[in-house]
């Protein structure tokens, strides 16, 4: 969202207002201005309309409360996150490996809407490179990478505001403090967003998580009751639909015991850059290429071949199985065939 400018808010329709910003929504109605009846109008046009004692009544001038709106639309901005930036593309640029050996790639750019997933033996770095990608490196990290954000040397209020976050890290530990239920925790996060439309996304979110972990549960549920597998597709759910971070960083999610493929289709529909480091090879081959890393270097950064889609195809089919023989003795019975 752009930020606005004082002259354009009085000339475009009150309508259009609402459309960029729709918490400005609440500021109309706290000033008593009807909003929804007037979108057709812009606030000239509004204010020439009504009547001189109302204003008077009102104790309301059009400068004045267009001033407002713009202070409190920057405001907002602000506290939102959403300060016109837009993630377009990341960039890694080489630093070097864990015994200084320069990093073999010249730079790596990773676009919205793609998966990329690192991998390489235990110890070798993977979590590093995330590590890397979250603190916005600049050649001042054990590694002496750098990181590029559409093609820049990234601000540096992104290291430090919470509110400003780049990046959502879905780690493997997910502790919830907060004795929430589901519902309130929720809430309190939309809130924090100024999501206008609050019931629905709650809705969206609490069905999404359901469809991931595949055991419903209760929007009483306090947080700290859900599994394992719950929590973490509550918290996929939650990053993918509510968080302002464009890129989300992924440590293992492979024995969360929740849908990964779909977790991960969640993710990028929503427009996130996603990289994640995996020892699973359905994740591993989830992208289109992937990133090798060796004794704390990236050694080389590859393209899914023809033969790995249909391995993947194929795994995707024993992984069903699996899936099935675990529910299977989850509820309690005998197996009988692999089907
Ligand atoms: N280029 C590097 N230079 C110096 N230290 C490094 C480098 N890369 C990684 N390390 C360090 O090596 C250790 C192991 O790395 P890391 O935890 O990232 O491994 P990993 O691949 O995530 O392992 P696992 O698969 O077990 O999770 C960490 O302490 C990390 O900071
Ligand atoms: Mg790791």
């Amino acid at each position: 969202m752009a930020l606005p400018v004082k002259h354009e808010l009085s000339v475009i329709k009150i309508g259009q207002i609402l459309t960029r910003y729709p918490f400005a929504a609440t500021f109309f109605e706290n000033n008593g201005i009807p909003a929804d009846s007037n979108k057709e109008k812009s606030l000239d046009e509004y204010f020439s309309t009504i009547d001189e004692t109302y204003k008077e009544d009102m104790a309301i001038s059009q400068e004045h409360f267009t001033g407002q709106l713009e202070e409190y639309i920057t405001q907002m901005l602000s506290f939102l996150g959403d300060t016109g930036t837009k993630v377009d593309s990341l960039t890694i640029l080489p630093g070097h490996g864990k015994t200084g050996e320069p990093e073999n790639f010249s730079h790596l750019t990773i676009k919205k809407n793609e998966i990329i997933s690192i991998v390489g033996p235990t110890g070798s770095g993977k979590s590093r490179l995330l590590a890397d990608i979250e603190w916005a490196a600049q050649n001042d990290t054990p590694t002496g990478r750098s990181i590029l954000i559409n093609n820049e040397q990234p601000d540096q209020k992104w290291r430090y505001s919470s509110s400003e976050k780049l990046v959502a890290q879905l780690s493997q530990n997910m502790n919830f403090v907060m004795d929430l239920s589901v519902h309130e925790f929720l809430e309190l996060h939309a809130e924090s967003r100024m999501i206008s439309d609050r019931k629905n996304i709650i809705m969206k979110i609490i069905d999404q998580a359901n469809h991931l972990s595949g055991e419903t549960f209760d929007t009483e549920t306090p947080i700290t009751a859900l599994s394992g597998g719950q929590s973490r597709a509550l918290m996929i759910a939650d990053t993918a639909i509510l968080s302002s971070s464009p890129i989300i960083l992924i440590d293992e999610i492979e024995n969360a015991g929740i849908d990964r493929k779909k977790a991960l289709e969640l993710l990028i529909s929503e427009g996130k850059i996603v990289l994640i480091a995996t020892h699973d090879p359905i994740l591993a081959l989830m992208g289109n290429r992937r990133i090798v890393i060796k004794n704390g270097g990236i050694e080389k950064i590859i393209e899914n071949t023809d033969d790995e889609r249909s391995i993947l195809t194929e795994i995707e089919i024993m992984d069903k199985k699996i899936q099935s023989l675990r529910r299977k003795l989850r509820n309690g019975e005998h197996l009988t065939t692999i089907d």
